[in-house]
């Protein structure tokens, strides 16, 4: 019998999707593509991706709403279930719907490990019960901003085939003194009930430690809630937390998690894996910059990573400027940041490479001509990283 992923498998669905795409039938089709994306997903992660943007690049078409979409009978539920903060009107839970997949984030070993086994104790929950062994219930999620915090809480709720609510404690913070309680306590009670993958983000906002200034009874009875909801979420659900400030989370309140994933800042080649990704179909034609990309952001978070390859794909689109040129401004910021040792170093690596000219890196670097020649030998005859 052919396993899932394996070619003969794999032969059949593109037959089946050609056989469904040429027959113009667009929602089968795309029905067909997203359980494709749930078949490969564990087995091919990387062509369950490039399924998945086949996917949505036909949703947004269709829809013209990519990634935040509210599905119609959560949405529904969501705002008749819900207190909406009389102040701000804003409901206090949104939904990120990645039923249909989503890319793996990009994580260090260890805990793309933790977060695949919070997955399989949920695929395998029977197992751990007939022994007495309840699945991880609650994990914590600390780490500097733009890592992938938010977007890991997303992909373990599209591993699971549920959509992520976000409890937005901010707008529970808004809401009117004496309310907040009330306001939290609602929400909480209606993601239990529907054995939701629940994200308190930013919980430092809510979980101050009560020995703060600002800890007036209000903030106090607030941290009592969080602590009993924590210690009794039930097993049917999955209660994630979120914070940059793991030092103002009350400690009894941490102690309760089952489980704290620590998010650091990228490596080199986390950093190296997310240019590619993020790059996208300008991937092929700037293949040549990405070392140098990954050397030059380096010390930046992920979502910073992404904004800096935005600019620079629009940029190269629009041909603002040579590439040599819209590289360096990439990596400026960063650069500034740079010693004259380690602008020299970049220059040093970028030269080895044997993929650009002196005079490339010297405008990428800043680093004159000469002293690249000094460190590295002669310039190779013609740079490959330009057209
Ligand atoms: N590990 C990652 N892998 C892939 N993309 C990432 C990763 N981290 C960040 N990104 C990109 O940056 C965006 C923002 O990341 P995310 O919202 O997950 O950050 P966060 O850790 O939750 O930050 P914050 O503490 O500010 O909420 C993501 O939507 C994604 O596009
Ligand atoms: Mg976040």
């Amino acid at each position: 019998m052919k396993k899932n992923g394996e070619p003969g498998d794999i032969e059949n669905d593109f037959a089946n999707l050609a056989r469904l795409a040429s027959s113009g039938s667009q929602d089968d089709t795309r029905l067909f593509l997203a359980r494709l994306v749930r078949k490969y997903r564990q087995q091919r992660p990387e062509l369950a991706a490039l399924l998945d943007q086949s996917l949505k690049a036909s949703q947004t078409r269709s829809a013209g709403n990519p990634v935040l979409r509210r599905d119609a009978s959560f949405a529904e539920s969501v705002e008749t279930a819900l207190p909406i903060d009389g102040d701000s009107r804003l409901a206090l839970i949104r939904v990120f719907d990645d039923r249909n997949g989503l890319p793996p984030p990009i994580l260090p070993v260890s805990v793309h490990d933790s977060i695949q086994a919070i997955i399989r104790e949920r695929q395998e929950r029977e197992r751990l019960a007939a022994r007495g062994i309840s699945p991880t219930r609650s994990a914590i999620l600390v780490g500097p901003p733009g890592v992938g915090k938010t977007l890991s809480a997303r992909w373990i709720a599209s591993a699971l085939g549920k959509p992520l609510w976000v409890l937005d404690l901010t707008a529970v913070m808004s809401s009117l003194l004496g309310k907040t309680g009330n306001n939290l306590r609602a929400a909480l009670d209606h993601a239990k009930k529907h054995a939701a993958v629940l994200l308190l983000d930013e919980i430092d906002a809510i979980a101050k430690r009560r020995s703060d200034e600002s800890d007036i009874g209000e903030l106090k009875r607030l941290v009592t809630v969080m602590l009993q909801e924590v210690d009794q979420w039930p097993n049917s659900g999955l209660l994630l937390a979120a914070t940059n400030h793991p030092e103002l989370v009350d400690p009894a309140l941490w102690r309760r998690f089952d489980l704290v994933l620590k998010f650091d800042q990228p490596d080199t080649a986390a950093i190296g894996a997310a240019i590619r990704r993020f790059l996208g179909d300008d991937r092929e034609a700037l293949e040549p910059w990405a070392d140098v990309l990954a050397a030059g952001l380096q010390g930046q978070s992920l979502s910073d990573v992404e904004r800096s390859i935005n600019t620079l794909r629009r940029a190269n689109a629009l041909q603002a400027a040579p590439i040599e040129k819209l590289i360096s401004s990439a990596i400026d910021q960063q650069q500034e940041l740079l010693s004259k040792a380690e602008r020299l170093n970049l220059a040093i690596e970028l030269a080895k490479t044997g993929k650009h000219t002196h005079v490339q890196i010297s405008q990428m670097t800043g680093v004159a001509r000469d002293t690249i020649r000094k460190h590295a030998g002669p310039s190779p005859r013609q740079g490959r990283g330009h057209k």
